[in-house]
């Protein structure tokens, strides 16, 4: 089995249609959950599923599954690949969309090749990992692995006001599965890296061995509205000036302190958001991550020290809501070893590594040994259309899935 290969032009022919799915008259990709291109996209996704001959199954968050399953091993736990099909505001086409077509497209390449596997196999879209139009990120697998109710997670009101729950439905992807309805004896997930790591290195591979703890929370800060010609600078309550002053301690605490830690500030808004009025209101997300559980509490610490000293001394009213808060992830050191394996059966350098991007993995790391394949992000640009990775890494990575796979289905 290990010399079968995927259809190289099939899986890129895929991802680039799915990647034309959801772009605006502008030229821009953005895919929402839960939106018209949302659904767009699934309606796509669904019809290469069936089109394959996998069963379709979705579940109340939207996740939707297509499994391939022979009366002989239909007890058995699924091994099951995925990712995401929705993305960010004007994103790139491979972040999450190549993990999800690429597991297909290594299901339709065993079933092609008559491997008969121990176990079912079965792809994973998961539904709103971005996080960008709900939080908490990572949602339908978050879900789906027992960490969120369903119910709770589909009354979440988005940045734009509508119910994930109304919108699923509306778009029909309410499905009827209960959540966690798939049990899976193992998850693998395969990404672009969105990182510089492997394309500085020159390295086609990357096995991920663990995921950095992400910490999302909103913070607001009341101060006073007034005249922006007549209010001395000493007579100020300026929300927009304390917001300012949040994101530079952010930014210089991470960049002096000679550890991993990343924060960024990257939604923000201004009331009454007039040229001439004092801001009264600010609101901003604080997005900070660190592979290290003990470092990203003491940096959420230092934050809420630092919001604490400011209301003080800028004579404002600081309150913080938390988004999403996920701990650190160490991944199955067998699955890590044999992606590794992989790699080497095909005569690829491989590079053990941390993801610095939150992925479906690690939720589903909750209830099932799971690990990643990474492929390099030229440049490391991701979040972004530039986002891009070669022909040639994109099939390798996906080979590498195909060997994985094969191995963990045989028993
Ligand atoms: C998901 O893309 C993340 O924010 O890491
Ligand atoms: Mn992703
Ligand atoms: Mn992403």
């Amino acid at each position: 089995m290990s010399k079968a290969s995927i259809n190289s032009q099939r899986l890129l022919d895929r991802l680039r249609a799915l990647g034309e799915i959801g772009r605006l008259a502008d030229g821009r990709l953005t895919r929402l959950a839960g939106s018209d291109a949302d659904k767009a996209g699934r309606d796509a996704f669904v019809s290469w599923l069936q089109g394959a001959g996998l069963e379709v199954a979705i579940d109340r968050i939207g996740n939707v599954f297509g499994i391939w399953k022979l009366p002989e091993n239909a007890g058995e736990r699924p091994l099951l690949l995925g990712s995401h099909i929705d993305t960010v505001i004007d994103a790139g086409i491979y972040d999450g969309c190549y993990g999800v077509l690429a597991a297909l497209e290594v299901i339709e390449t065993l079933k092609e090749a008559r491997y008969a596997p121990a176990r079912p196999i079965a792809v994973a879209a998961f539904t709103n990992e971005e996080g960008v139009r709900y939080a908490p990120d990572m949602m339908g697998s978050l879900v789906h692995a027992g960490g969120l109710g369903a119910d709770e997670a589909l009354a979440t009101v988005g940045t734009d006001g509508t119910i994930l729950g109304a919108e699923l439905a509306r778009i029909g992807y309410a499905g009827q599965e209960e959540p966690g309805f798939l049990k899976p004896h193992a998850y693998i997930e395969l990404h672009i890296e969105q990182g510089p790591v492997l394309d500085r290195e020159s390295v086609p591979i990357g096995a991920v061995e663990n995921l950095q703890g992400i910490s999302w929370q909103r913070v607001t800060i009341d101060g006073h509205a007034n005249h922006a010609g007549t209010t001395p600078m000493s007579m100020r309550r300026d929300a927009g000036y304390a917001a300012a002053r949040v994101i530079a301690f952010l930014r210089d605490r991470a960049r002096t302190s000679n550890t991993p830690t990343v924060a960024t500030v990257g939604c923000i808004s201004f009331e009454p958001n007039a040229i001439n009025v004092i801001p009264s209101r600010a609101t901003f997300t604080v997005d900070l991550r660190d592979p290290d559980e003990q470092r990203l509490l003491e940096e959420e610490d230092a934050l809420a020290d630092h919001l604490k000293e400011l209301a003080g001394a800028e004579d404002v009213t600081i309150s913080v809501e938390r988004l999403a808060r996920f701990q650190p992830v160490t991944f199955d050191r067998g699955i890590v070893e044999l992606i590794e394996k992989a790699a080497r059966g095909r005569g690829l350098a491989a590079k053990r590594m941390t993801s610095g991007a939150g992925h479906d993995a690690q939720m589903i790391a909750r209830i099932a040994p799971a690990a990643m394949i990474f492929v390099p992000s030229v440049d490391g640009i991701s979040h972004n259309p530039r986002e891009h990775t070669s022909g040639t890494d994109l099939v390798a990575g996906a080979n590498i899935l195909l060997d994985v796979v094969a191995q963990l289905a045989a028993n």
